[in-house]
C-alpha cells in the first residue's frame, strides 16, 4: 500500500501470542518500558500492538467503541500518549466483520466512525481481523477500511488478517501493508515449519510497502527448542515477514534475547530491496534438508541451511540453486556466529546443521555476474 508505511517490514511486539485476552494498561505499559530497557526498542522493535480483547463488549450509546472500562481504566488515548511519550508506536485491533474473534465489537460497517476513533486516539497501526464476516468476501470488507484510515489524515499502517482465505497476496499489495497468508501459528516446530512453506508460496508478492505476514513470532513462548526457536527467528527473517514478539519481553530468559537481538539477522529483514527469500534447494527424506535464500542489497545474498530432519546432517548450497555461476568465488560470513568463514569459497558450499536447526549467512561474490532468484 502506497501510505507511506512498510517500506521494510513493520518490528515490534503484539500481546496476543502470549497474553491472549487477558491484557490490561498496566501489563502493555510494562511491556514499552521492557522494550526500551532490554534495547529492543533500538533494534527496531517499536511497534507495541494491542490484540484482541482491549474493547468493552459493547459500543456506547453513540454507537463508538469503548475501551474495558476494568482493564483500560485510562483509556487508550492516554495509553498512546505513553507510548508515544517513549518513542514508540501503539498499534491497535479490530474486525472486518460482525464482531472480533472474541465476540467484542467488530467494525464492518462502523469503519469511518471507527478509523476517527483510532486516529483520534493518537493510533499508528491497525491489524484488522477476519472473524463473523456474514459471508462477505474480504475483497469487499478490506478496502472501506482503507478508505476510512486514508481519510483520517493520519498514517496508520495497515495490516489485514484474513488468515491468507481469498490469496490476499494477489490483490492486498494496493490495500494494506501487509498480510496474513495463513492461519494462526501455535508454539510448535509443525506449526511454524507448516506455514514457513505455506507462505513460501508467495513470495513474489511481497515488497516495500506490502509484506506477507506468516503470523507472529513464538520465540520465548516455550514450545519449543533453542534450535527451533533460531530456525523460526532465521526463516522469518529471510521471508521478510514481520518481526512481531510475541512472548513476555518484560521476562525473557537469556537465550530468548539473543535470538530476537541478533542485529545481523535482523539486518537481512530490514534490508532496503526488499525480496523475499525462499526455499531455493531441498534433499534428504521428504525434502527435509533445504537451503532457503534471497537477494540483498549490494548484490548479496542472505542463505539459510535448514535441517527440518530428525538428525543432524551436512547441508550442501550449490551455486546453481543461488544463481551464481559455478565459477564465481564468494566470501561467506555466518550470522550466528558472528564471524566471516571464507574468503573465496566457490561452486558449493556445506555446513552441518544439528537436527531442526538452522545455520544463516551472507554470502558476498566476489564478481558480480549473477542471475536473479
Ligand atoms: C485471530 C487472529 C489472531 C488473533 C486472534 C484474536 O485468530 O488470527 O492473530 O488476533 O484472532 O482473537
Amino acid at each position: 500500500l502506497n501510505n507511506g508505511l512498510g517500506g521494510i517490514p513493520q518490528m515490534g511486539w503484539n500481546s496476543w501470542n502470549f497474553f491472549a485476552c487477558d491484557i490490561n494498561e498496566t501489563v502493555i505499559k510494562e511491556t514499552a518500558d521492557a522494550l526500551i530497557s532490554t534495547g529492543l526498542a533500538d533494534l527496531g522493535y517499536v511497534y507495541v500492538n494491542i490484540d484482541d480483547c482491549w474493547s468493552a463488549p459493547e459500543r456506547n450509546s453513540e454507537g463508538q467503541l469503548v475501551p474495558d472500562p476494568e482493564t483500560f481504566p485510562s483509556g487508550i488515548k492516554a495509553l498512546a500518549d505513553y507510548i508515544h511519550g517513549k518513542g514508540l508506536k501503539l498499534g491497535i485491533y479490530s474486525d472486518a466483520g460482525a464482531f472480533t474473534c472474541q465476540v467484542r465489537p467488530g467494525s464492518l460497517y462502523h469503519e469511518s466512525d471507527d478509523a476517527k476513533l483510532f486516529a483520534s486516539w493518537g493510533v499508528d497501526y491497525l491489524k484488522y481481523d477476519n472473524c463473523y464476516n456474514l459471508g462477505i468476501p474480504p475483497k469487499k470488507r478490506y478496502p472501506p477500511m482503507q478508505n476510512a484510515l486514508n481519510e483520517t489524515g493520519r498514517t496508520i499502517f495497515y495490516s489485514l488478517c484474513e488468515w491468507g482465505v481469498d490469496d490476499p497476496a494477489l490483490w492486498a499489495g494496493t490495500v494494506g501493508n501487509s498480510w496474513r497468508t495463513t492461519d494462526d501459528i501455535n508454539d510448535s516446530w509443525v506449526s511454524m515449519t507448516t506455514i514457513a512453506d505455506l507462505n513460501d508460496k508467495w513470495a513474489s508478492y511481497a515488497g516495500p510497502g506490502g509484506w506477507n505476514d506468516p503470523d507472529m513470532l513464538e520465540v520465548g513462548n516455550g514450545g519449543m527448542t533453542y534450535q527451533e526457536y533460531r530456525s523460526h527467528f532465521s526463516i522469518w527473517a529471510l521471508m521478510k515477514a514481520p518481526l512481531l514478539i510475541g512472548c513476555d519481553v518484560r521476562n525473557m530468559t537469556a537465550e530468548s534475547y539473543e535470538l530476537l537481538t541478533n542485529k545481523e539477522v535482523i539486518a537481512v529483514n530490514q534490508d532496503s530491496l526488499g525480496v523475499q527469500g525462499r526455499k531455493v534447494q531441498s534433499s534428504g527424506e521428504g525434502g527435509c534438508l533445504q537451503v532457503w535464500a534471497g537477494p540483498l542489497s549490494g548484490h548479496r545474498l542472505a542463505v539459510v541451511l535448514w535441517n527440518r530432519c530428525s538428525k543432524a546432517a551436512t547441508i550442501t548450497a550449490q551455486w546453481g540453486a543461488l544463481g551464481l555461476e559455478s565459477s564465481t568465488s564468494v566470501s561467506i560470513r555466518d550470522l550466528w556466529q558472528h564471524k566471516e568463514i571464507a574468503g573465496d569459497a566457490v561452486s558449493s558450499f556445506g555446513a552441518r546443521v544439528d537436527s531442526h536447526d538452522c545455520n544463516m549467512y551472507i554470502f558476498t561474490p566476489q564478481t558480480i555476474s549473477r542471475s536473479e532468484i
